[in-house]
């Protein structure tokens, strides 16, 4: 197995494993090791089903429930499908993940990791953008690491950023598996190597604890702007076969719609559960 950085501050290619066939401990070790150290991780030319797909990513955790039951794979516990074609009730492309987010912050526990495997792909675009948060945290001048560091946001299904996409019936629908709010630190932790990273969706997020819903946005906003880099972006161009897992813990992304929309995207995705944000 070769593990081979793809930028200078994120993402990494892993080649020459199946991972169909067991791992001994050393691999595996070494593979959860990468994702945390690179934050994003290819690991190419894979075939899977979806039961192989979520075996694969059990290397990694625990899998967990998605919010969009909705979207499962039929008969595979744990995997979903991520498709362009989805649609909102007047018929419009959804459009899912277009903007900077982290994972499904409106779980206590929310995903360590999310891992997507593709199935069908554009021709060209298409791609699965990442922001290192870490080094965004870092970069930050010492006085704003200081105003944010204790700041804590409020999180939901659909936060108030949100809200006027749905209609009252769709945000009832969406919230009622999750209706008391979930509060996370605004800078969180990584406990496997002590790091601190800018940690929030801005989609599920209501608001700021101690600020407005319209503040909170306007803080956020002006966080990302600051925190985003080009030298800490990269940007995943998928290739058939690939399996790509990354840590929600210190990168924001975001797929990007630069394509045509009438070529299928298609793609199946495991969440593998975290601890609780400190
Ligand atoms: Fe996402």
């Amino acid at each position: 197995m070769q593990v081979t950085k793809l930028s200078e501050h994120l993402g990494a290619e892993v080649t020459g494993i199946d991972l169909r066939q067991p791992l001994d401990a050393a691999t595996r070790r070494l593979l959860n090791q990468a994702v945390v150290e690179h934050i994003a991780l290819v690991i190419r030319d894979q075939e899977l089903t979806p039961n192989q797909f979520l075996t694969a990513t059990q290397l990694f955790g625990e899998a967990m429930d998605q919010n969009y039951a909705e979207h499962g794979v039929p008969g595979v516990p744990f995997v979903n499908y991520v498709s362009n074609q989805f649609t909102d009730k007047a018929g419009n492309p959804l459009k899912s993940a277009a903007k900077w987010h982290t994972d499904s912050t409106n779980f206590e526990c929310p995903p360590k990791y999310t891992a997507l495997y593709a199935l069908e792909l554009p021709d060209s675009g298409g791609g699965t953008a990442f922001c290192n948060m870490r080094a965004g945290y870092a970069a930050l001048p010492e006085e704003i690491r200081r105003h944010i560091d204790g700041f804590k946001t409020v999180n939901v299904r659909l936060g108030s950023a949100v809200k006027e996409k749905y209609n009252a019936l769709a945000i009832e629908a969406q919230k009622a598996g999750n209706v008391v709010p979930v509060v996370h630190p605004l800078v969180r932790t990584n406990p496997e190597n002590g790091q601190k990273s800018i940690y929030f969706n801005p989609n599920k997020t209501e608001n700021i604890v101690g600020m407005s819903p319209e503040e909170s946005q306007e803080l956020l906003d002006d966080l990302l702007q600051r925190a985003m880099k080009p030298e800490y972006l990269y940007t995943h161009q998928w290739r058939k076969g690939d399996l790509l897992i990354w840590d929600n813990r210190a990168a924001m992304h975001k797929a990007n719609y630069d394509y045509d929309m009438n070529q299928h995207r298609l793609l199946y995705r495991v969440c593998i559960k975290g601890e609780r944000p400190v």
